[in-house]
């Protein structure tokens, strides 16, 4: 345990002891308001101009750049122009407020009034990709090494354990994605549901050590996490990291309930104990009671952006349009986040490395990186 940190019972850890405040990131739902003050930031005009600009230079079909971290100040030497300069300030000021909203304010961000619509999709693509490439480098979200995902119902069935829940139209529940942040941009709405939802993991911890402090214990120690069958080379087709972990002074989680459950299908899985089911289950209720988390649709254009150590996401079930042409479709980035917090040695099971700015996403033998653009693939 870190030093500072406070001893709740039964070798439990609370929160710093020399730091009873609780983070920005600590929040409930019912405190947030609707109206997006606090958490929404809009699109300056120059800023989408200069972002369109860098599109022009930036190479798409070299994944690697993208995914080693990309600096505004490499690309504008890069585009051997002078006179956007001024223009490069209010995009740098747009990628310093994400980080800043993620590493240290709410956890999370929405960039609205990207003129979808005007750019057409191929450039909305290409500026949300390169957007959060400055915010953080790109990582993997899948076996096929994919740096953009899109994130649509296309009839996967989730009982085959290679498909993951995002490709169906079904609730998810309350989850972390495998890297430092997650960015989401909406190309088109469903014809009803698929809102958004977040929930503040030290906002709810501190709500389940008030109701049941004997039960925490169990959210602090290594527990078998399904990976998919996305299994990097040399490595079990699961991982035992504890859904929450203080370290360094914060509060980080790393949760998929459904994978979880889903871990116990190898004989060889480490068993999940009766108390730690009910743990998790009341993990779980917490974080969908209706003033815990905070639920949001999405226009299109937006762009959101989440820090997984201090937030988890899900979404809600959702019908869609008739026409193929008009059915939800966001897109979906993973950012490894320069200046983040540290986190302990057992992540590298699932993050690769834990050093900030080059972890996480998914590793597998054989796949190249690519930037697919096209919802069929690179
Ligand atoms: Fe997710």
């Amino acid at each position: 345990m870190s030093r500072g940190i406070e001893d709740i019972g039964n070798g439990v850890p609370g929160r710093p002891s020399d730091d009873s405040q609780m983070s920005a990131a600590c929040w409930k739902g019912s405190d947030l308001d609707d109206s997006g003050r606090g958490w929404q930031i809009s699109w300056p005009p120059d800023a989408v101009e200069s972002l369109l600009q860098l599109c022009s230079i930036v190479d798409f079909q070299d994944p690697d750049a993208l995914a080693s971290g990309m600096t505004l100040s490499s690309l504008r030497s890069g585009s051997g122009s002078s006179h956007v300069s001024d223009h490069y300030v209010e995009l740098a000021q747009m990628v310093a407020h994400v980080r800043t909203a993620l590493i240290t304010g709410l956890g999370f961000v929405v960039a609205t009034g990207f003129p979808t619509n005007e750019v057409g999709y191929r450039h909305a693509a290409k500026s949300f990709a390169l957007f959060s490439a400055l915010v953080g480098s790109l990582r993997s979200q899948n076996a096929q090494g994919h740096l953009l995902g899109h994130v649509r119902d296309v009839g996967a069935d989730i009982r085959d354990p290679k498909n993951r829940i995002y490709q169906t139209n079904r609730r998810q529940t309350f989850h972390t994605d495998s890297t430092d942040a997650v960015g989401l941009m909406c190309i088109n709405t469903a014809l009803e549901g698929g809102r958004s939802m977040l929930v503040s993991v030290e906002a709810v911890y501190e709500e389940f050590k008030r109701r049941r402090p004997e039960l925490a214990a169990p959210l602090f120690s290594p527990i078998a996490t399904d990976r998919r069958g996305e299994v990097p080379e040399g490595e079990r087709p699961w991982f035992e990291i504890p859904v929450l972990s203080w370290f360094e002074q914060h509060l980080t989680v790393l949760y998929q309930r459904q994978y979880i459950d889903s871990a116990q299908r190898f004989p060889e899985a480490p068993p999940t104990s009766k108390t730690t089911v009910e743990a998790l289950d009341l993990f779980d209720e917490i974080m969908n009671e209706p003033d815990m988390h905070f639920a949001m649709d999405f226009e299109r254009g937006d762009m959101q952006f989440v820090h997984n150590h201090s937030l988890l996401h899900d979404r809600t079930e959702f019908v869609d349009h008739e026409n193929p042409a008009q059915r939800r479709h966001l897109l979906r980035t993973w950012m490894s986040l320069p200046g983040d917090r540290p986190l302990p040695a057992c992540f590298k099971q699932r993050y690769g490395t834990i050093e900030i700015g080059a972890r996480g996403g998914i590793r597998t033998p054989g796949a190249d990186l690519c930037l697919p653009i096209d919802p069929n693939g690179c």
